[in-house]
């Protein structure tokens, strides 16, 4: 029985071939027919006409574990045409660890210690099927996350035993379901993890069928260095790696993507390599001086001991407290900060890059978060499609869709075919933008009109329905779909 028909939308179908005038008819949680759909009685009809319905958008690159459970009707992310986010990016997961203390930066990013509370990937997984968010989601595994259950001291490389202990720690996340491990090996519980500590784990992941996302090590002077040592990780374990928000950072590095996109096509051509972006040409994470001591300019987006600075610009913190830089970032610890970074050409020629796909990396606990948690894909279709003309309607929605379920392995997602799993955005092309600023970074995307997730509408009418259709993917269900 059809339950919904979207009718006379133009339909694109998120393989990127041209889209095309047809009604699409929803019946329980899939797609049951694309063309011309008669009527039919007890269905309900929404006019589409003029309007693009696509697959859901896939956030690729997450920190939506516990924002799964916090806000589960994921207004940041259903806003933006998003129906699946893959959560434990950057070697930060919420399980497999329980904590006592604070948990260490970038943990912090996800919870506090109570937060932390999850054994067994498996016990996470569970409380997603108990309690559903609007979206769903699929799981990676942080090798930090790992290390710090592991390990008694995270300033060497581990030993043989801890290496054992984390090896034994995925395989039981890899058969819970989650289908891969991230790592964050630029961050201080990572970076002295040596290549050969990634790839004795990285080895559990082939016979699952599972993938290696990264953070990598070095995103700026060092760049192609680390992308070798991705790759290799790769070759080694025989796995496909996924490079997470590609950028090169740094005035010394402006204008490098030049070089290291040639040298990641160099690397698809041998090996099966991904990567993913965001459209701003500002990061954001924790706050260090480090990182602040490479940035033109930096501004706090959250901070345990000085809250009400969130929000401001870190050097007018400074001046008002009457010290430096540095006294300023140990006095807001624990804290979070958006970065300027980057140059605009970098950022564009990264997104126009065809293998490219996109990922929010929003921060959906931070106080005044970088405006990418709720502006990301609107942005790349309004401001780089439509306005920049970067690329095509049709290849940006593939990029958000059929490209990512394909490298995640996300069988009957990505895709408008009958068959597939109702997750659709409808939208509107001419008026779909960003609207979330720098100065107001929760402001809800314009143009995104209905959003459904496994045949429901979770975002509707610039508001979230309610409605908590998503559902945990697992690696499992998942293979056994593809088969
Ligand atoms: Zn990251
Ligand atoms: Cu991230």
């Amino acid at each position: 029985m059809t339950d919904w028909i979207l009718r006379g939308g133009d339909v694109i179908d998120g393989s990127g071939r041209p889209r095309f005038r047809a009604d699409i008819a929803i019946a329980g949680d899939h797609i049951a027919e694309v063309g011309a759909v008669g009527r039919s009685t007890g269905a309900r009809e929404i006019d589409v006409s003029g309007k693009v319905v696509a697959p859901g958008f896939i956030d690729v690159h997450t920190h939506d574990d516990r924002a799964l459970f916090a806000t589960p009707e994921m207004a940041a992310k259903a806003s933006q045409g998003v129906t699946t986010v893959v959560v434990g990016n950057c070697g930060i997961s919420l399980a497999p660890l329980t904590l006592d203390d604070a948990p260490l930066p970038p943990l912090d990013l996800l919870g506090d210690a109570a937060d932390y509370r999850y054994p067994h990937f498996a016990d996470y997984f569970s409380n997603l099927d108990r309690n559903p968010a609007a979206l769903n989601a699929t799981c990676l595994v942080g090798h930090t996350t790992l290390r710090i259950g592991a390990m008694s001291a995270l300033d060497r490389p581990a030993e043989p035993a801890e290496i054992a202990q984390m090896r034994e720690l995925l395989q039981e996340a890899l058969d819970a379901g989650a289908i891969g491990m991230s790592s964050g090996l630029a961050y201080a519980p990572a970076e002295h993890a040596p290549a050969s500590e990634i790839e004795a784990l990285a080895a559990l992941l082939r016979p699952a069928g599972a993938i290696y996302t990264t953070h990598m090590r070095n995103e700026g002077d060092r760049v192609l260095d680390s992308l070798e040592e991705s790759f290799a990780v790769g070759r080694t374990a025989g796995v496909p790696v996924v490079i997470s928000h590609h950028k090169t950072i740094g005035r010394a590095n402006f204008g490098r993507t030049a070089q290291t996109l040639p040298v990641i096509a160099a690397a698809i051509a041998r090996q099966e390599i991904g990567l993913d972006a965001y459209p701003y040409i500002a990061s954001s994470t924790v706050l260090s001086a480090g990182q602040a001591g490479r940035a033109s300019k930096v501004m706090v987006t959250w901070s345990k001991r000085a809250p009400e600075q969130a929000g401001r610009d870190l050097s007018a913190i400074a001046a008002d407290w009457g010290v430096g830089i540095d006294e300023a970032v140990e006095r807001l610890q624990p804290a979070g900060a958006i970065y300027w970074t980057m140059d605009e050409p970098d950022v564009r020629r990264v997104l126009s890059f065809p293998h490219t796909m996109i990922g929010s990396d929003g921060l959906p606990h931070d106080f005044h978060p970088h405006p990418r948690l709720w502006g990301t894909f609107p942005r790349v279709l309004g401001h780089y499609c439509r306005d920049l003309g970067l690329f095509g309607l049709e290849e940006a929605v593939r990029r958000m869709t059929g490209l990512p379920a394909a490298r995640f392995g996300l069988s009957g997602r990505g895709a408008v075919a009958a068959g597939a799993y109702a997750d659709i955005a409808v939208f509107d092309p001419a008026t779909v933008i960003d609207r979330a600023s720098f100065e107001h970074p929760t402001t809800p995307a314009a143009g995104i009109e209905y959003v459904f997730v496994n045949g429901r509408p979770v975002w509707a009418e610039g508001k979230a329905s309610g409605e908590r259709p998503g559902r945990a993917l697992r690696r499992q269900q998942l293979q056994a779909k593809a088969q």
